[in-house]
This record gives structure tokens, sequence and C-alpha cells, in this order.
């Protein structure tokens, strides 16, 4: 019999509930897991999302978890447990709250799903994906940050509400940090194939290289009450997708460098192919000197963070 396809979400809020839904509806994974440390929002969440999956006859079976043995057998685990940033909370505030969160998850996903892969979602995003890999003691491919695709959709958007065509048509690429220091690359970015900078003035494309940076923080502005989930959601779904599929896509991925683009021990986002064993291939784009010197601030930047949890003895 084939083998039973199961995915764990850990946090059943905005985005780990949509995840879940957008799985279910597309019919994606045989089996979904909802973890939440509020049991009944996972049972409530997981009753409606499989009666939405009977109404479209999807397969996919959705429950919430009584304890962390339900994980047992996860092919991907989603950690997406934690505190939203909230209007005026940089994603640095998070850091303490969410990096306890982190620590204490991951170490029961270890236990229980030891060779699932990890997407990490919670914030600071790139600092979440370093304190999961090294607490859990993890290879470099088993543990991904989620925010790449995002930032390259956002960008992408705002190329299309600058052009006013194209839409589907543009292929926007990010990487970087998660953070005011992430770095949109304007030099692989194409409108139907055509560079972008054949198609805007530079002013136009600063202006949406600044919007991007910021795509996070100007949703929070509209809902006050916690941050953006679709796009988030759907990104993470092409992840999971192509996990499963073994399809090794290429998407950027906040991973752990080993030595790729002249940096150790650090998170940060970089192009990498997606397959079964996770991160597979980083690949290494060439980037000319502002474009580097921008990756290396991004990479400070985090690298500031994970210092702050050194000092705190949070980390070795
Ligand atoms: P939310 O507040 O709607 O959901 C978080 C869920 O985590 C809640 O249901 C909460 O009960 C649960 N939770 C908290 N501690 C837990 C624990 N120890 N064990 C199990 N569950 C726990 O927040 P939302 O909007 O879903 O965001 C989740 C995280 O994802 C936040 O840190 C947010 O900043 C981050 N995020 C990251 C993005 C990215 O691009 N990487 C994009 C959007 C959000
Ligand atoms: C976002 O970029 C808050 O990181 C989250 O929407």
């Amino acid at each position: 019999m084939e083998r039973q396809s199961k995915v764990t979400i850990i946090g059943a809020g905005n985005v780990g509930a949509t995840v879940g839904y957008s799985l279910a509806m597309h019919g994606t994974c045989h089996r979904i897991v909802l973890v939440d440390r509020d049991e009944e929002r996972a049972k409530g969440k997981a009753l409606d999302m499989s009666q939405a999956a009977a109404a479209t006859r999807s397969h996919t079976i959705v429950k919430a978890a009584k304890d962390y043995s339900d994980i047992i057998n996860s092919e991907i685990v989603v950690i997406t447990a934690g505190s939203p940033r909230l209007p005026g909370m940089s994603r640095e505030d998070l850091l303490m709250t969410n990096a306890e969160i982190t620590k204490e998850v991951i170490l029961k996903v270890k236990e229980y799903a030891p060779n699932a892969i990890v997407i990490m979602v919670s914030n600071p995003l790139d600092t979440m994906t370093y304190v999961a890999l090294k607490a859990g003691n993890y290879p470099r491919n088993q543990v991904i940050g989620m925010a790449g695709i995002l930032d390259s959709a956002r960008m992408a958007h705002f190329i299309y509400e600058k052009l006013g065509f194209g839409a589907g048509q543009i292929r926007a690429t990010t990487m970087g940090g998660h953070g005011d220091y992430m770095v949109p690359l304007q030099r692989y970015s194409t409108v139907a194939g055509i560079p972008l900078t054949d198609l805007l003035k530079t002013d136009e494309i600063d202006e949406i290289v600044e919007r991007t940076k910021h795509g996070g923080a100007e949703i929070v502005g509209y809902l006050k009450t916690g941050s953006a989930y679709y796009a988030p959601a759907k990104s993470t779904a092409l992840m999971i997708n192509a996990i499963l599929t073994d399809s090794k896509q290429i998407y950027p991925c906040a991973v752990y460098l080993e030595g790729q683009y002249g940096f150790n021990d650090i998170v940060n986002g970089v192009p990498v192919t997606l397959g079964k064993k996770g991160a597979e291939e980083i690949i290494e784009i060439s980037l000319n000197h502002c474009e580097r010197e921008l990756f290396r601030k991004s990479i400070d930047s985090v690298q500031v963070l994970i210092d702050i949890l050194k000092e705190k003895k949070f980390l070795d």
C-alpha cells in the first residue's frame, strides 16, 4: 500500500490554520495533524477543515493532536507556534518569547518525529530557524525557514502595482533575511522574461524595493490585531508540496550556511532546491559588489539577534 503522507502543523493560529486549509483543499497530503497549546482551538479548526475537505471531496484527514505522540511518522513539521507581530512591535521584539517557544516545540519534534523535515515560520524567522537547528541538533538540510517565497511574491505584486500590467508573468527574486535588511534583487527580476530595469526607472524600482522590505508591516498596519497569513500560508504550502513530491524546485529559503556565499554558522535566505531531503542544494548565484554588501548587512542583522541569545545563555 502507498505510504500515507503526513504533515504536522504546530501552532493552529492564522498562518498554521491557513496552511492546513490550503493543503486539505488541494489534497496535498493524506493526513494533517494540528498541534496548539490551545487544544480547543486545534480541535475546532481540525473539525472545520475536515468538513471543508469532505465538501470538496478531498481525501485529506485533519486531526487535532491529543499530545505530541500523535505527530509520529510526520514527513514534514511546520512550526508557526509563537506570538504574532503586533502594531508597533518589531520582529526583534518577538525574539525571546518565540525563542523559548521554538526550543520547547523543537525538542518535542525531535523526540517524536526525528526524521521530519522542519519548516520554520515563527519570527524573527532566520533566528528561529537557527534556534531550531541548534536546539534540535539537526543537519543543515533538515530545518528550513519560510520567508523568501513570501518576500518575492510581495515584490512581484508591488511590481505589478507600479506597472499596471504583467500580473502572473512577474518573477521577482529576493534573498537575505526576513526583515528590514532583506535583499530584493532587481537584476534577477523579470516580467515575461523582460528585465525589470528595461521596464521601470531606477527611482520606481527603489520604491518597490523599499515597499517589499516593509511588506509585512504594511499589512500589520491595516489588520491591527495580527499579521499577514494568506500569502505566508501559500508560500509554506509551496514548500511542503515541493518536499513531498521531491520536485527539486528552486525557492528562496532561510537555511544554515556552511561556507556558502562566504558565510558560516548563520541562517539567511538563499536559493535552494527542495526535495525529499529538505533543502538539498544551495545555489550560489553571482552577486555584484552592491548586492554582496547588502547580503553581508543582512547576515549581520541576524548575527546581532543570535549574539543576544548567546549573551543571555539561551544558545551556546
Ligand atoms: P497566531 O497568534 O494566529 O498563531 C500562533 C499560534 O501558536 C496560536 O494559536 C498559539 O496558541 C500557538 N502557540 C503559541 N505557543 C505555542 C506552543 N508552545 N505550542 C503550541 N502552540 C503554541 O499567529 P500567526 O499569525 O499564525 O503567526 C505565527 C508566527 O508566524 C508569528 O511568529 C509570526 O510573526 C510568524 N510569521 C512569519 C512569517 C514569515 O514570513 N516567516 C509570515 C507571517 C507570520
Ligand atoms: C510578515 O512578513 C509578520 O513576518 C510577517 O508578514
